[in-house]
């Protein structure tokens, strides 16, 4: 047999290869020239499309610019100012350092890179693929202009793989965006086709940029947060429970200035609004980490999106508790508009786009273009079995009341018991002490006079957020105050289930079930937790053994977490029954006491209220 002989690539394929990782499709151009211009210390970059990218992208900064010489080792692989030994790749202070966007976007296209580091020298190359075609003195201002034309024209398979132009605006649109939110100082400018699309007014104020990026109603329900530790400075805004989406695109992790993805913080922000949120719905969120270079990995990807953390649980744990205070310190009453009681639906889930900033009619973006975004932000799904997990994870819960909400998927969550420690917070006694019961609607529904609002109560989902919480307290507790029963309860189960109970008995003693073998398939329970509701001691008592025997593999606190829902859902009064007076003196007395009064354990609003103005509006009182 013939042994192969090794040859060493030419730079052209090699260029190509690398191209293959990091220049995916028109957004990624987008996002390493932009890139480039941030790390030249830019404040104003623009960014002008034609045909959305796929025929031409010029980029143009106000950076610091690079000289005639300098721009032909810029377009040479492995050729960067950001790094020079082996020490600075674990302290990276720069969005670039690989020194291969440049060389990998020659390869596929027409590049023009024009630079100018003093406003009189300016010098411009024009390649076509690795081949120069011609260059030359320009006059420009102190800065860069890279120009890509025909982008993939010499990789045909790829060019044939671009989705339709406006797909592939929202693509780059989006992460301009992000990239925005992170950089709030630089002024962004995006073009498409002389239209102007997106701009940023640099100013550094970031209510204002999230409003200029999701619209005002984001902007006015954000609110503040901040921690930080030895290691980590965190910082953010977030919405509160009233405005969410139904896709995680919107919340934005930074760290250091980097845009990143990381499913664990992702999971670390969602987490924070557990039963406060309805289950499939995600809030809009700008989270920015900040850290010493040295504390994280970048180098994972060539895109530089996946980032390893030093103590990545404890910031978890940080982010989490920390958005959770800010949330459980928020007055979170649902507050209905005239245009919601139009559309009946409280949810607020427009079109992800950008406040579009119009000259003509704005471009209607297609729904495959939203499903896409993490797709693209993702280029290349670097962790599929985590992605799989994250699915899994959201569809799997259930909305529904009734049925069953194990929520097992959540297994593929790390184990971490993140608890969210909350004070009583005063404002929550003045709602409910100024309330003033009206009486039952549509027996469902309390009404109540609340001075300058009338408040509505959905009777079921108040009466499931008191339960739960005291179901979870019990959950929690070392050890529950339990008693004995008059007539044992005996409960069957099938024999390998048996083994798993016994297994159990240590933990089913500390929630306050005290059982013994029967014999074959029957254990007896003497003595019961004091908590459970009178002539539902069977059915909770099954239930919970059941479901500390079924989710073996989830971890505690998630599996606490969905046994109380399960039981606080059984126990509540449904709709379409009556309630008696002193009842609903005893559920608004109850629901005041509550931690977060405000939403049902599965996110729904537990209080509405409607304001006299709004009212007036409906009966044309007012304008
Ligand atoms: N807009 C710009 N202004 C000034 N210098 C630039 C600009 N764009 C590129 N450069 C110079 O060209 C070099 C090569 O750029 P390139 O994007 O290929 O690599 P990098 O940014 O160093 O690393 P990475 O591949 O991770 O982006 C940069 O290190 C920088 O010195
Ligand atoms: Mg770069």
């Amino acid at each position: 047999m013939n042994l192969p002989t090794i040859n060493e690539l030419s730079k052209e394929i090699a260029n190509l290869i690398s191209a293959g990782e990091v220049v995916e499709r028109p957004s990624s151009v987008v996002k390493e020239l932009v890139e480039n211009a941030i790390d030249a210390n830019a404040s104003i970059i623009k960014v002008e499309l034609i045909n959305s990218g796929i025929k031409k992208i010029n980029v143009l900064d106000n950076g610091f610019g690079m000289t005639k010489d300098q721009i032909p080792v810029a377009i040479k692989p492995h050729a960067t100012s950001k790094i020079k030994t082996s020490k600075d790749l674990f302290n990276i202070a720069t969005l670039g350092f690989r020194g291969e966007a440049l060389p990998s976007i020659q390869s596929v296209s027409k590049m023009r890179i024009s630079s100018c580091t003093d406003g009189v020298n300016g010098y411009f190359y024009q390649y076509k693929s690795s081949d120069l075609v011609d260059e030359g003195v320009t006059s420009m201002p102190i800065g860069t202009k890279v120009e890509v034309e025909n982008l993939f024209f010499n990789t045909p398979a790829r060019l044939k793989h671009l989705s339709t132009e406006s797909v592939e605006l929202s693509h780059i649109t989006t992460l301009i965006n992000r990239i925005a939110l992170a950089n709030p100082t630089i002024q962004f400018i995006l073009i498409n086709n002389n239209k102007l699309i997106y701009q940023t007014d640099g100013s550094g104020d970031i209510i204002s940029l999230m409003g200029q990026t999701y619209g005002l109603d984001v902007a006015k329900s954000l609110i503040k947060f901040e921690n930080k530790n030895d290691l980590y400075h965190i910082k953010g805004y977030t919405t509160t429970n009233n405005v969410y989406r139904s896709n995680k695109n919107y919340i934005n992790i930074i760290i250091n200035n980097r845009i990143i993805r990381n499913l664990n913080i992702l999971f670390a922000v969602t987490d924070a609004y557990k039963s406060i949120i309805p289950v499939g719905k995600y809030p809009i969120t700008i989270l920015e980490i900040e850290c010493d270079p040295s504390l994280i990995d970048v180098n994972v990807h060539p895109t530089k999106l996946e980032i390893r953390f030093t103590d990545e649980l404890i910031l978890r744990e940080m982010i989490t508790s920390t958005i959770g205070k800010a949330l459980y310190h928020t007055e979170l009453v649902y507050e209905a508009k005239e245009k919601d009681i139009k559309k009946e639906i409280p949810v607020i889930d427009e079109n992800p786009y950008v406040t579009v900033i119009k000259e003509d009619e704005p471009e209607i973006i297609k729904e495959e273009s939203i499903e896409t975004l993490w797709d693209e932000f993702d280029e290349g799904n670097v962790f599929p079995d985590l992605e799989d997990a994250e699915d899994n994870f959201d569809d799997d819960e259930e909305y529904d009341d009734d049925e069953n909400d194990e929520d097992d998927d959540n297994a593929f969550e790390l184990e971490i018991e993140t608890k969210v420690e909350v004070q009583k917070v005063e404002f929550q006694e003045s709602i409910f002490d100024t309330l003033t019961y009206i009486g039952q609607y549509h027996k469902t529904y309390l009404l109540f006079d609340g001075g300058a609002e009338l408040y509505l109560i959905d009777q079921h989902a108040a009466m499931e957020r008191c339960m739960y919480e005291k179901i979870r307290k019990s959950f929690e507790k070392e050890s529950n105050q339990s008693y004995e029963l008059l007539v044992p309860i005996k409960l069957e189960f099938s024999v390998s289930e048996i083994p798993l109970i016994n297994e159990k008995e240590h933990e089913l003693n500390k929630l306050g079930i005290k059982f013994e073998p029967f014999g074959g398939t029957t254990i007896i329970v003497r003595e019961i937790p004091l908590w459970i509701p009178k002539n539902l001691e069977i059915e909770f008592i099954n239930d919970i053994i059941n479901h500390l025997i079924n989710n073996q593999n989830v971890s505690k606190s998630v599996m606490y977490e969905s046994l109380a829902k399960k039981l606080s859902c059984k126990k509540s009064i449904k709709a379409n029954t009556s309630i008696l007076d002193s009842e609903v003196n005893e559920l608004l007395n109850n629901l005041k006491q509550c931690q977060m009064p405000y939403t049902c354990p599965h996110g729904r609003p537990t209080l509405v209220k409607i304001s006299t103005y709004e009212i007036e509006k409906i009966f044309k009182r007012v304008i």
